[in-house]
């Protein structure tokens, strides 16, 4: 389910600054005479080290186009590493961006928004100064916006939607989950907790066997909140080819399905949500987890690419998918979209994090959507990854070894935790554009990493690696690995506003469901058999080429699994 694309593509070593310098300018001059064409507002970012975050948004003020051809000049030595939503080439120092299928189409006044990595020697990033789409050269200024109104709230309809919807409020239970775990021996003690309800296929909005359908968790949840605030969780995930870094979860709907997905998937669930009966239940939404963070990892030049992610990054469809998604689902008064951002050991690097923080803002803009139809983020969904590592920081220096370049198991990673990733990650977002009042949801379902196997201080300060590996909550084999954890344990328990910033502890992976089947199983669920859940696996560039960590006899993802659920429970931190 949730896969890591490890950074190191960009050379090691080189990456020594976090501060982040924007410089923006906007060509809005018109020159006297000429019939405006486009606005072009270009953005650097530097990151220190010679990379820099590139921001294109291109503004058509001439007649309709149905795709188009961006080109610019740097003025030094800047060069393009890797970019998004367009197909990007280099020259000396003259770019091209041509768009791609789903954002070829501007109108009149419309608006898109491009980005890239980028590298540069000597000490100064000088942006362009001239752009020119389809030849022509872009002097405009913005048409006026009269239709526009904006709001600072962040909500399409403020006053409907509260700050933090957990707030003082009791957060939904799904039996059919509940009765599984306690059928448990031991269950009961955890039966009681809410969990998510995964809208996993088309069938599961009308309901599959032992799983109800959508109309009735909604109809119980107004009988479960009797007359008070009450949250139900859905995570809305069946893009076109879905999950194209893993096989365990791959769905039903080919690559190309973008229309199914919008008019038998979306459109259904989102006529059921807005139904007057629900109108005063607090509707969180899951948005696609792994697939954003899979456009930014998981290509081409990476090695961790796959041909899959290639395909869904040339082809738009999960930038597609996710804009329609929020604009249908945030068009109800009483949903709270939360889109996903992976987890600290997935995009926690420096070549990772800002892109998709600016990938995500795309998305929210693409389909009608905007900004307003998001209401923050989740990391860690159905990942291991540790609340809090009290033992070690990234900035820690070992007999003159600084952890984070040192030690391994960080590899120059940022972030160490799932709490400090989702902080960092909200005030990335906002950079990008997002609303100031952002939230983050992280799941807590699996992180415990309590047991015998804990560790209860620092480990030996001789080098960094003895350090981190002695003191390290997190037991995994490697970051990377995300099926089926061997020692993992149930995490905190769901909670309202727990920290700064945090909108809820959420248990979104119902624990006990498998993340996906340790052989071969034929079905007809869409799974593929992924080698990360194979306990023999010995790895690909995704996990460091490490054992995959996962525990033997697994189903498929999904569907019950007593074994680890015991050992979740076994394992809980808190301890249940
Ligand atoms: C995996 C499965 C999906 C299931 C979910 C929750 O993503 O692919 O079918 O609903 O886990 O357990």
């Amino acid at each position: 389910m949730t896969f890591i694309g490890r950074r190191r593509w960009a050379s090691a070593g080189v990456v020594v600054a976090t501060a982040v310098a924007t410089a923006g300018i906007a060509l809005s001059a018109p020159s006297a005479g000429a019939a405006p064409g486009c606005r072009v507002d270009y953005t650097a970012s530097n990151w220190g080290g010679g990379g820099f975050g590139g921001k294109v948004k291109i503004t058509n003020l001439g007649d309709s186009l149905s795709s188009w051809t961006l080109r610019f000049s740097f003025p030094g030595t800047q060069k393009v590493t890797q970019g998004w939503s367009a197909n990007w080439s280099q020259s000396g120092a003259d770019v091209t961006a041509t768009s791609m299928s789903w954002n070829g189409n501007l109108g009149v006044g419309g608006a898109t928004e491009i980005g890239f990595n980028g590298s540069y020697t000597g000490s100064s990033n000088v942006d362009p100064t001239s752009f020119s789409l389809n030849g022509t050269v872009c002097t405009g200024q913005q048409p006026p916006t009269s239709t526009t109104t904006t709001t600072t709230s962040g909500n399409p309809n403020p006053g409907n939607r509260v700050d933090n919807p957990y707030a003082n409020a009791k957060v939904y239970v799904n039996a059919d989950w509940s009765a599984k775990a306690n059928a448990e021996p031991g269950g009961s003690r955890v039966a009681n907790q809410p969990t998510g309800v995964w809208l996993d296929r088309i069938a599961a909005i009308t309901g599959t066997t032992g799983a109800r359908g959508l109309a009735a968790h909604l109809d119980d949840a107004v009988r479960q909140a009797a007359g008070s605030p009450l949250v139900i969780q859905l995570v809305i995930y069946n893009l076109p080819g879905r999950d194209c870094s893993a096989l365990a979860s791959n769905g039903e709907l080919k690559a190309t399905e973008i229309d199914r997905y919008k008019t038998e998937y979306i459109d259904p669930i989102a006529a059921i949500l807005a139904r007057p009966a629900y109108a005063n239940l607090r509707i969180v939404t899951v948005v696609e987890i792994d697939s954003l963070p899979n456009l930014i990892t998981n290509v081409t030049p990476r090695p961790t690419f796959t041909p899959q992610c290639d395909t869904m990054k040339a082809n738009g469809n999960y930038v597609t998918g996710v804009g329609y998604a929020l604009a249908k689902l945030g068009a109800v008064p009483n949903v709270y979209n939360y889109l996903d951002v992976g987890h600290h050991g997935w995009l926690g690097w420096d070549d990772n994090f800002g892109p998709t923080a600016e990938l995500l803002f795309q998305a929210a803009n693409a389909q009608g959507s905007t900004k307003a139809n998001v209401h923050g983020f989740i990391a860690n969904t159905a990942n291991y990854g540790i609340l809090k590592e009290p033992y070690f920081k990234v900035d820690d220096n070992i007999n003159g070894e600084v952890v984070r370049e040192k030690a391994k198991w960080v590899d120059w990673n940022r972030y160490i935790d799932e709490l400090g990733y989702a902080q960092a990650f909200r005030q990335r977002a906002v950079q990008a554009g997002f609303d100031a009042g952002v939230g983050m949801l992280i799941d807590t379902s699996r992180n415990g990493w309590g047991g015998a196997a804990r560790p209860t201080g620092p480990g030996p300060r001789t080098t960094a690696d003895a350090f981190v590996n002695g003191g390290r909550l997190d037991r995994r084999i490697h970051l990377g690995n995300w099926c089926n954890q061997s020692g993992a344990g149930l995490g905190e328990r769901p909670k309202a506003a727990p920290e700064a910033g945090v909108d809820a502890y959420v248990w979104i992976k119902p624990p006990g469901e498998s993340d996906g089947a340790s052989k071969e199983i034929p079905n007809n669920e869409g799974k593929g058999f992924d080698r990360m859940c194979d306990p023999t696996y010995t790895g690909n560039p995704r996990n460091g080429n490490s054992m995959s960590g996962s525990l033997g006899d697994a189903p498929l993802s999904g569907h019950w699994f007593s074994s680890q659920f015991q050992e979740l429970m076994r394992n809980a931190y808190p301890a249940l």
